[in-house]
């Protein structure tokens, strides 16, 4: 007897949707085949007209715990992830205190002893903590995320030395380093010019930080992680600007992936009436034509996948007469999914494509493939459950986040994950959470730190030279 059959829906992977029936046993898929070939099982759930997709790979979140409980916590931040059919999140390090040692490293696995979907964490990669990179990895941080613009948290953004020297030790670790790569002096310079001439509306955001900071980010980060050997993610992509230095580092063989966010393909410059600070995000919402550009490049894979930058903020937070003074972000860990169902519902997208942007490209990515990602034997059984048709209005009084304000409010959907499986268990079932699974996820500590990883220069490493590196 196994534990669970998944009977009569259609499986979605990258390449095909095949009615099919799925097995689980012990948290992992045993089998996946024609509809009465399944091994006998102790429960069998009727999941006809569905399609069954490997839960998202959320790889950019901020739960906020420690430090800013009042937002989001790890028990609300991953109920709203299982809620939206997202089966991993990768947490963010800007929580107070930041996630900059192995201590800090710790308190947050005891925060996210509570999680109920599965999980990776953020070591943070800055200036003041270059000495703990490495002890950062082995203590079991998944990947590092270096702030190369301010944002929330204020994390003082390191030096292009800094930086350097950071790659040179991180290429080593075999750990994906994701950056949000926004120029912070460009960014400062240009908000105080325009604070002191008195400009607060909310679209002096985008005037405080233009393209240009994204180009010259993103820019500066593929060239030192294409020196050092060091593998990079661009986080949430914003710009067509960017998109040229992301494809140029890529052809030229430099193992750089980049996210978008739903909010870069829905918003413009044209919501920012309407909006008002609430619409307030780093990197900013910009043009048509940058939306435009990024849903090219999610179609054409320059743009590998889809994260949600989930940075859930109260409304007295959110809204602010004065731009400058409004927090920035906004949850979506819970409406990205229903969000891209609705892109394949209107054909503007394949499930297949979405499986691929959702699940499977962050999971390769970030070293959790083929254990996550895709519905196969031998996978964790991490399965969405999917209602192509089902309509519902995003309504931020219902978000299962702390965040309760969004701009996607009255916002019309088609298509929801109507139940969610972390290994094999339910965690969400028929749009409402399943009680008493927190403390269900789990940390990802298997994660394959990339055998091909091939540091670069590492005779001009500032740990070669002043004799500082690790014996390998
Ligand atoms: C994020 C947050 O609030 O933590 N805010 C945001 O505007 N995106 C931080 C970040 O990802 O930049
Ligand atoms: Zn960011």
């Amino acid at each position: 007897m196994i534990d669970l059959v998944l009977t009569g829906g259609t499986v979605v992977s990258e390449g095909a949707e095949d009615v099919a029936d799925v097995a689980i046993d012990g948290g992992r898929i045993v089998a996946v085949g024609a509809p009465g070939t399944m091994p006998a099982a102790r429960e069998v759930v009727d999941v006809t007209g569905h399609h069954l997709l490997p839960g998202a790979i959320d790889v950019h979140v901020h739960f906020r715990e420690p430090g800013y409980t009042h937002k989001e916590d790890w028990a609300t931040g991953t109920a709203a992830a299982a809620m939206g059919g997202v089966t991993t999140v990768f947490e963010m390090p800007n929580t107070d205190p930041p996630t900059r040692s192995v201590a800090e490293l710790r308190a947050k696995q005891r925060a996210a002893d509570k999680a109920i979907v599965d999980f990776g964490l953020y070591g943070l990669l800055a200036e003041d903590n270059i000495g703990e990179l490495e002890a950062l990895a082995a203590a079991g941080a998944n990947a590092f995320k270096c702030f190369m613009g301010n944002t929330f948290g204020n994390l003082p953004s390191p030096s292009t030395g800094a930086m350097l020297e950071g790659f040179e030790i991180a290429a080593k670790t075999g750990l994906r380093v994701s950056l949000h790569a926004e120029t912070a002096s460009i960014m400062a310079w240009r908000q105080a010019r325009l604070e002191a001439a008195g400009h607060n509306d909310p679209l002096s955001h985008i005037a405080a930080r233009p393209e240009i900071v994204a180009i010259e980010a993103v820019s500066r980060a593929a060239v030192l992680a294409e020196w050092t050997g060091a593998r990079v993610h661009i986080l949430h992509i914003s710009s067509a600007g960017e998109l040229r230095p992301l494809a140029e580092a890529k052809a030229r063989g430099v193992d750089i992936t980049g996210e978008t966010c739903p909010c870069y393909l829905h918003f413009t410059t044209a919501d920012y009436d309407r909006l008002g600070s609430v619409i307030r995000v780093n990197p900013p919402v910009r043009e048509a034509k940058d939306a435009a550009a990024i849903w090219d490049a999610l179609q054409s894979g320059v743009v590998d996948m889809i994260a949600t930058d989930h940075a859930p903020h109260t409304p007295e937070e959110k809204i602010n007469p004065v731009i400058w003074k409004a927090d920035c972000g906004f949850p979506g860990v819970e409406t990205q999914m229903p969000l891209m169902l609705t892109e394949v519902a209107k054909g503007r997208m394949s499930l297949s494509h979405y499986v691929r942007i959702a699940a499977a490209n962050p999971a390769r990515a970030f070293g959790l493939w083929p254990q996550k990602g895709r519905i196969a034997p031998g996978a964790d059984a991490d399965i969405a459950v999917v209602d192509m048709t089902r309509r519902e209005t995003i309504a931020a009084a219902r978000l299962h986040s702390r965040g309760k304000i969004t701009p996607y409010e009255g916002q019309e959907t088609i298509g929801a994950p109507v139940h969610t499986l972390v290994r094999g268990v339910f965690v969400q079932k028929d749009r409402t959470l399943v009680a008493g699974r927190e403390g269900h996820g789990r940390q990802v500590t298997d994660i394959q730190r990339m055998p091909d990883a091939a540091p670069r220069h590492e005779d001009q490493s500032l740990a070669a030279i002043l004799g500082t590196a690790a014996a390998a």
